[in-house]
């Protein structure tokens, strides 16, 4: 029987007495991880290699995983629905990634010269994405670089819109208003452009505008504003870095016009997003194709890469040699292998239909034991991507999103590595992934432990 879905102080007390719970538990079964986290601090800045790996209360140090399954440096076993934050589509060590990777590297892995499955990606991405021309680089964060960069070459001007809250990698045009606190965002119907990081030029910040999700009249507003200084719209189509906010109906449609009457582009941010909510992204999920497609994550079964695609009015620029879109490692033989055969041979029409039954599985299960507990929560899922966002209402922006109190993804993601579950750190801001070698034994035990946290919680 459904209790309240109300967060109330009782609530948020348990929390804390879980998480302290939970911690212990987590830690107890970490010891090796925990010489290696201590070893790492005197040689790796942080402990880590990426700030993203941190999590509380220590790093998972991972030693190999296969299928649906990864096993941290304890022996451990888990579910894997990290997916290396949304990479792993096609699942650890697929048999087919695996032959085309060793066939590549024992004919060489590296030329700085296209090879022919160059041809093979590009020609699958234009198909699924309705974009006719491609162009490689080696993170997302490279390709959000190169979109900033088309969207000025491309019109002239200097000023990019970004939507407040999204994460578009780590490069500066874009490194204003990401997960900034509130007394940071200014006010809400005229956002200020806070840099994210130290080491940004406020020259720079200055150039990006900040806009709230799914708020139209706040994009005209600054169209307005800064009439004919505007070289683009950077957006992520489904907000990816917050849970998963979706796009109100008609959004998507809206910055389509609204950048179009200005003589503007709109490029879509699909590092998260591309091949995992569907075979064309949210570009075909949605139907509106926008001037430029990032891409990154999940098109090279778990070897860095990203791939810009754009309108031949856009790449033009590269043709032409206006903007030069260059990289050593661009089209690496490696990276072009694996993606051919993921695009190919892996992400099918027959995958997408086997994980978004798991996905209905995983969904309809959450519903269940939140109507049974009560939890104030609800689920959003898409493709092979969901989560559990704890707010008993819908979250359209970041702001409502920041109202969220950490504590409940925090404690959640502790049960689930209590009990065999691998998800993303950084609690309420990732999502699950799903793979093609999901089974549905792996979403059961997802949901067993999303039980025992949920009756922990409001018993
Ligand atoms: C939406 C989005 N864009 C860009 C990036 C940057 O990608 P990368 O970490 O490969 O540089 C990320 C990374 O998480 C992302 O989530």
């Amino acid at each position: 029987m459904a209790l309240t879905t109300q967060v109330t102080e009782r609530d948020l007390h348990r929390l804390d007495r879980l998480i302290a719970e939970q911690e212990t538990i987590f830690l107890s079964r970490q010891r090796r991880s925990a010489e290696l986290a201590s070893r790492a601090n005197r040689s790796l800045a942080g402990g880590v290699t990426s700030s993203w790996q941190i999590s509380r209360p220590q790093p998972i140090w991972i030693s190999h995983g296969k299928g649906s399954r990864v096993f941290d440096a304890d022996g451990n076993e888990y579910v894997d629905l990290h997916g290396g934050y949304g990479v792993m589509a096609a699942g650890h060590a697929h048999p087919k990634v695996v032959e085309a990777v060793s066939a590549r590297a024992a004919k060489g892995t590296h030329f700085a010269q296209p090879t022919e499955d160059a041809i093979v990606v590009a020609e699958n991405l234009a198909g699924r994405f309705g974009l006719p021309l491609w162009r490689f680089a080696n993170s997302g964060t490279e390709a959000t670089m190169d979109a900033v960069h088309l969207m000025r070459a491309a019109t002239g001007r200097w000023k990019v819109v970004k939507v407040e809250g999204t994460y578009h990698g780590h490069h500066d045009s874009v490194q204003v208003s990401v997960y900034e606190p509130l007394e940071e965002l200014g006010p809400p119907d005229h956002p200020w452009s806070a840099p994210a990081s130290t080491g940004i030029p406020p020259e720079i910040v200055r150039l990006t505008i900040v806009v709230p999700f799914n708020d139209l009249p706040a994009l005209e507003r600054v169209f307005a504003e800064h009439d004919g200084e505007i070289a683009g719209l950077i957006v992520e189509p489904v907000m990816m870095n917050a849970g998963i906010i979706p796009p109100d109906p008609g959004y998507l449609e809206g910055t389509r016009e609204i950048t179009r009457r200005h003589g503007a582009l709109l490029a879509y941010d699909e590092v998260k997003t591309g091949l995992t909510v569907g075979p064309g992204g949210a570009t075909g999920l949605y139907g509106v194709t926008p001037d430029i497609v990032c891409l990154a994550k999940a098109m090279g079964g778990g070897l860095s890469g990203a791939a810009i695609g754009g309108t031949a009015e856009v790449m033009d620029c590269i043709v032409r040699r206006d903007y030069d879109q260059v990289g050593t490692f661009n089209g690496n033989p490696l990276l072009m292998a694996a993606a051919r055969v993921v695009l190919t041979e892996i992400l099918t029409d027959e995958a997408y239909q086997h994980i978004d039954a798991l996905r209905d599985q995983m969904a309809a299960g959450i519903e269940r034991v939140i109507g049974e507990t009560g939890l104030p929560a609800h689920v959003v899922a898409m493709g092979a991507k969901g989560c559990v966002t704890f707010s008993p209402t819908p979250v359209r922006n970041y702001r409502e999103f920041l109202a969220i109190d950490d504590r409940f993804s925090h404690c959640h993601w502790l049960y689930q590595m209590a009990g065999g579950v691998l998800l993303p750190p950084w609690g309420k801001t990732e999502q699950w992934m799903l793979s093609v070698q999901h089974r549905p034994e792996d979403v059961e035990r997802f949901l067993g432990n999303f039980e025992r946290f949920a009756g922990a919680l409001r018993s």
